[in-house]
């Protein structure tokens, strides 16, 4: 980088930055209110070496969600750092838009949540049922629920999946 930069890099940065808020614009416009998704960023807080979570990044970013991932070996730290009550625990935590997203939520859910913003902590899908999005094993399914729990530890059903 040059200590004094150029007038030249400065119109580029302006020009590009002026095409950036333009295409946010058009894109805002475009895809309308209902795009809430896409403007988003889901970000994930998973270990580096665990293949279901990365099966729920991917389901998460064909649903239309950014997802940035956060490696950490040891993922209980962040659960009790952003409130997943323990009994509720599942393999990742998420974050988006100050709700806690923890373990296999189907992203309709978590749409579902964006848009309707109750006022809870966050939604869980505990344990890791098999059938739910990232832990499609061979076409079996267990029924579950998707959880809603606020700070307060107090849970109520979100969704539910499957017979009981
Ligand atoms: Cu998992
Ligand atoms: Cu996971």
């Amino acid at each position: 980088m040059a200590v004094f930069p150029s007038y030249q890099s400065h119109a580029k940065a302006f020009v590009l930055g002026t095409l950036l808020a333009l295409a946010g614009l058009g894109g805002y416009f475009w895809l309308g209110p209902s795009s809430s998704a896409s403007e988003s960023t889901v970000t994930v807080y998973k270990s580096p070496t665990c293949n279901c979570c990365s099966e729920w990044v991917t389901h998460m970013r064909e649903q239309g969600f950014s997802v940035e991932v956060e490696s950490r070996v040891n993922v209980q730290p962040v659960k009790k750092q952003v409130g997943v009550p323990s009994p509720l625990a599942a393999c990742h935590t998420a974050v988006v838009d100050g709700y806690v997203v923890e373990g296999h939520v189907p992203a309709q859910d978590v749409k579902r949540l964006l848009r309707e913003t109750p006022e809870v902590r966050g939604l869980s899908v505990p344990g890791m049922p098999v059938g739910s999005p990232g832990m499609e094993r061979g076409g079996r399914r267990e029924p579950y629920e998707v959880l809603a729990f606020t700070a307060a530890g107090d849970t109520s059903v979100f969704a539910q999946y499957g017979r009981r």
